[in-house]
């Protein structure tokens, strides 16, 4: 199964392209119904974070995202591809996916072998190889480790291994499963610094997560979750302020969305510049204080 998501040899890394999940549904074979009606467009391009509580069912929509698991009803299109027509293997040319837990999809020895992986399945040259490998070790800063054994790292270290493997496949489409799980301020700047240069690049960035200030810093749309449902999708601003709405799935507002509200700001503001221009708009406007 770790290697399921491993790409098929000559596999070509393909352009932007949308996904579009339709109506789908998904039971485990335990019976717990994860999903249940889940229907969602994401533009090529498009950053966009799904938040819930834990048992939401986000984790198990993004592995219908590559393939991983299939829909029990309803269908995940990438691209043009219907992803029960296709092998993980080819989809994971189009889709990268970065696991909630490292230690799911590390199988290699080293942290360069482990990064390299993808690259190699995708037929490209050594030399293309090992390009890839340096530009992705240099983005999680690991260039120093490549010759380490991936389970003498930390944990925080490990989920950049595995993001690094990601993005030496080049893929268009990105996925990242709680990113920034475990990590400092240094790795959350790292991580934040990567999907801003991703989403530069035109390409779609998807993340799941628990860290309501780095989905409000940086992905202009949020999906909340909950009971293996679509709760909520809409802009960020909008999404993020509905206090009441992310309360019923635990999720809490950012901390300048609840300021915002305390101080009875007209609108909420993800950003501190967007903040200050909301108070000072509201100050000039004889509003609060
Ligand atoms: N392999 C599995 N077999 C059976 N049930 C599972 C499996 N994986 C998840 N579930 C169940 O499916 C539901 C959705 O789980 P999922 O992991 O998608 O939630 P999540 O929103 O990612 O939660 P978290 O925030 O804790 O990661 C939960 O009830 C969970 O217990
Ligand atoms: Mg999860």
């Amino acid at each position: 199964m770790k290697n399921a998501q491993r790409p098929t040899p000559n596999a070509t890394p393909a352009g932007p392209m949308p996904i579009t999940v339709e109506d789908v549904s998904f039971t485990y074979p335990s019976g717990t119904h994860a999903l249940r009606g889940v229907s969602l467009r994401i533009a090529p391009g498009e950053a966009m974070a799904i938040v819930g509580e834990n048992g939401a069912g986000k984790t198990t929509l993004v592995k219908h995202l590559n393939g991983l698991l299939k829909p029990s009803q309803g269908r995940v299109l990438v691209g043009d591809w219907d992803t029960r027509e296709h092998s993980v293997a080819k989809t994971a040319a189009r889709v990268g996916y970065v696991f909630q837990n490292p230690d799911d999809q590390i199988v290699e020895r080293t942290v360069g072998d482990e990064v390299g992986f993808g690259p190699k399945q995708l037929g490209r040259t050594e030399a293309e190889r090992a390009a890839d490998v340096a530009a992705a070790l240099a983005l999680v800063e690991l260039s120093d480790y490549a010759k380490t054994h991936p389970y003498d790292l930390t944990t925080a270290q490990r989920k950049l291994v595995t993001l690094a493997s990601v993005l030496a496949m080049r893929t268009p489409i990105l996925i990242f499963d709680e990113p920034t799980m475990g990590q400092d301020a240094r790795g959350l700047a790292l991580i934040g610094g990567i999907v801003e240069r991703l989403k530069g690049e035109g390409r779609t960035v998807l993340t799941i997560t628990h860290d309501i200030d780095f989905c409000a810093a940086h992905f202009g749309r949020v999906v909340v979750m909950a009971d293996g449902q679509v709760l909520a999708d809409g802009a960020a601003a909008d999404v993020l302020a509905r206090a009441e709405l992310l309360a019923t799935t635990n999720v809490e507002p950012p901390q300048l969305v609840r300021l915002a509200q305390a101080l009875r700001l007209p609108r909420a503001a993800l950003t501190v510049d967007g903040f200050v221009e909301t108070l000072q708009g509201s100050r000039g406007a004889g509003g609060q204080g």
